[in-house]
């Protein structure tokens, strides 16, 4: 008797928001799996992913919503990777290509690396592809229609969870800075990029593509306001500075 085949894993990034902002082969691969995954909120099953990528999964997709608590506790997290990572691999198992569809892009501050990670430590040999998207901080340099990076120009990406002291350090040697997940600690943030000894600008951008947008040229006038949970903020030491 011959083996089954195992199914195609399909990481699929659906861009930050806006249905115009996913690839050709984003929309393909939607179209021709068997099954969709899409990382939801344990307390209320919301998927920003699903709600971005939705028009394109034809009626007959089998769609499943996958919790993933927002918690820093490392126990319910993994046991929340292990759980979704079991269900994945029985599609997989039986045959069927699946996409995990995941909000920007798949290889950014995701949670399909710890997916894919949990896979292969449950014995997973599925093939994995992986289909880049369209980041939430490319989206907000193109809203702002700001250059992220020119000529012999650094850029890092941070997570603004981590010490906002950190941008400090970061800042004497990048000329931009990327600020994900600058919702917790906004006014920290601002706060410290406005002690900088180099004269920076800082831009706040939330909810890119979505009916809530906020564009702010100068993250500074936000200060003192709950921030939503998609903020980024885009710092860019002053080019006189440098030259
Ligand atoms: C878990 S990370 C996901 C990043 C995503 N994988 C990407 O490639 O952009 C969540 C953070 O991404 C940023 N983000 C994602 N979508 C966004 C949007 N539509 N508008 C503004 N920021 C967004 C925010 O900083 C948010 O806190």
């Amino acid at each position: 008797m011959s083996k089954q085949r195992t199914g195609v894993l399909y990481g699929v990034g659906v861009g930050p928001g806006d249905p115009q902002l996913l690839t050709l082969k984003a929309v393909q691969v939607l179209e021709q799996v068997e099954v969709v995954f899409a990382a939801s909120s344990p307390k209320n099953g919301y998927s920003l992913a699903l709600n971005t990528a939705e028009k394109y999964i034809p009626d007959t997709t089998r769609i499943v919503k996958l919790p993933f608590p927002m918690t820093k506790d490392a126990q319910v997290l993994k046991q929340a990777w292990q759980e979704n990572a079991a269900l994945l691999r029985e599609v997989l198992e039986q045959g069927q290509d699946a996409a995990f569809i995941t909000i920007g892009d798949p290889l950014t501050y995701s949670t399909y690396g710890y997916l894919m990670e949990t896979l292969v430590q449950q014995g997973c040999s599925a093939e994995v592809v992986t289909v880049p998207g369209v980041t939430a901080y490319h989206a907000a340099a193109a809203k702002l229609n700001r250059p992220l990076v020119e000529s012999e120009e650094s850029l890092v990406v941070v997570s603004g969870v981590g010490e906002p002291e950190e941008i400090r350090r970061l800042s004497a040697f990048s000329n931009n800075i990327v600020i994900m997940k600058a919702y917790r600690q906004f006014d920290q943030i601002v706060e410290t990029v406005e002690s900088l000894p180099i004269p920076c600008t800082m831009s706040a951008v939330s909810e890119i593509g979505l009916p809530g947008e906020r564009v702010s040229q100068d993250a500074a006038d936000l200060k003192g306001e709950k921030v939503p949970y998609l903020t980024l903020c885009i710092v860019k030491r002053q080019k006189d500075q440098e030259e």
